[in-house]
C-alpha cells in the first residue's frame, strides 16, 4: 500500500532535478529549431509548387496567391510554438512551480498549526482530559480500515510491504487524502517521511517517542480515535497489531486483495463474513504498473 524503500545509490536530488530540467529544455529548443528549418523548406516548397509548377495558380483568394496564406498560417503555428518554449517557460517554469509548491506547503503548515492548537500536546503522548472524553461531536466518524492483503492475509515482511501495486497506491492516496490516518509505531517508521495532506496519529506505548512536527503521538487506539472524531472518515492504516485491535470497532474495511500468497511476518486478521458484508468488488488484471492481479473490495459492518 505504501512505497517500499529501495536501496538506490545516494544521488543529490537537487542536482538530478537540474540535470533533468536542462535535458528537457534542450529537447524543447531542438524541436523548435527543427520546426523552424522545416518551416523554411516547406515555405520554399509551397512557393515553387505555386509559381514554378503552377499548382493551384488560379486559386487566388483576395487576389493573393494561396501559398501566402499557407505560409502565414504556418508562421502563426511556429510563433505559437516559440511562445510556448520561451514565454510560457519564463512565466510558468520551474520557479513558478516551486512557488506554487511552497504555497501549498505553507497552507498545509497552517492547517497543522490549527490542529496543534486544538490538541493539548503534540510531540508528547496525548492524554485526553475529562472534558475531552465527555465531549460529544455532532460528526459520526466512519472509522475505516484500509489495507492491502494477500490471499494468505500477508501484509508485510521486515517492516516493509511485499509488493508494488501502483493502482493501490493511487487508491490509498485518493481515499485518505485530507483525512486522519492512524497507525502503529512500526508502520510509521516504515515511511521515508510523513505523507502529505494527512494528519498522522502514531500509536506507541513509549512515553517519550519523538516525531517530526505535526505528527500526533498517542498511547492507545482509543485516544487516536478520540482525536480523529472531527474527521468524518478517519483511516486505520496498519500495521498488523493495530488492524487486529481495530477490527472490533471499525465500520468499513477497504481491502486490496492481492491474488497471490506470500511469505511474511505480518498478517491481516481473517474477515468474518458473518460480521462483514461485501458491498463492492472490482477486479484488476496484473499489468506493467501492477505486478500482481488484485481486487478492490469494500466491506461494511452488518
Ligand atoms: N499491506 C498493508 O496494507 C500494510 C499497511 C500498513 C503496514 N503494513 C506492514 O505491517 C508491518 C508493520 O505492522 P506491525 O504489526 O509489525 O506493527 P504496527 O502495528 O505498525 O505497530 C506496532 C506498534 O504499535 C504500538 N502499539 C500497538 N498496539 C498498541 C496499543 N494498544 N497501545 C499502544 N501502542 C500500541 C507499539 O509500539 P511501541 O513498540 O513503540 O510501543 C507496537 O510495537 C510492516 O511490515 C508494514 O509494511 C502493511
Amino acid at each position: 500500500m505504501f512505497r517500499t524503500k529501495k536501496n538506490n545509490p545516494q544521488i543529490d536530488k537537487e542536482q538530478l532535478e537540474l540535470i533533468k530540467n536542462a535535458q528537457k529544455r534542450i529537447k524543447q529548443k531542438k524541436r523548435l529549431y527543427i520546426h523552424f528549418v522545416i518551416f523554411l523548406i516547406g515555405s520554399v516548397f509551397f512557393i515553387l509548387l505555386n509559381l514554378v509548377l503552377g499548382f493551384g495558380k488560379d486559386f487566388k483568394p483576395f487576389h493573393t496567391n494561396w501559398f501566402v496564406y499557407a505560409i502565414l498560417s504556418w508562421l502563426f503555428l511556429l510563433l505559437y510554438h516559440t511562445f510556448n518554449v520561451f514565454i510560457t517557460h519564463y512565466f510558468m517554469g520551474k520557479e513558478w512551480e516551486q512557488k506554487q509548491l511552497e504555497k501549498l506547503v505553507a497552507k498545509q503548515k497552517q492547517r497543522i498549526e490549527e490542529l496543534k492548537k486544538a490538541i493539548p500536546v503534540t510531540n508528547q503522548p496525548y492524554t485526553p482530559s475529562e472534558t475531552d472524553a465527555k465531549k460529544k461531536t455532532n460528526i459520526t466518524s466512519c472509522l475505516t480500515i484500509i489495507v492491502a492483503a494477500a490471499e494468505n492475509n500477508a501484509i508485510g515482511k521486515n517492516n516493509q510491504l511485499i509488493w508494488h501495486l501502483s493502482d493501490d497506491l493511487k487508491r490509498f492516496k485518493t481515499l485518505t487524502n485530507g483525512h486522519h490516518i492512524i497507525m502503529g509505531r512500526k508502520t510509521f517508521e516504515s515511511f521515508p517521511k510523513p505523507l502529505p495532506n494527512r494528519t498522522h496519529i502514531v500509536i506507541t506505548r513509549q512515553l517519550d517517542y519523538q516525531v517530526p512536527d505535526g505528527v500526533i503521538v498517542v498511547n492507545t487506539l482509543q485516544d487516536a480515535i478520540e482525536i480523529s472524531k472531527q474527521d468524518s472518515q478517519p483511516f486505520i492504516i496498519g500495521g498488523g497489531e493495530i488492524y487486529n485491535q481495530a477490527m472490533e470497532i471499525a465500520s468499513i474495511i477497504e481491502i486490496t486483495r492481492v491474488h497471490e500468497s506470500f511469505e511474511a511476518d505480518t498478517f491481516f486478521p481473517k474477515i468474518d463474513t458473518s460480521i462483514w458484508r461485501e458491498i463492492s468488488n472490482t477486479f484488476h488484471e496484473k499489468d506493467d504498473k501492477n505486478e500482481f492481479a488484485f481486487s478492490f473490495i469494500t466491506y461494511k459492518r452488518k
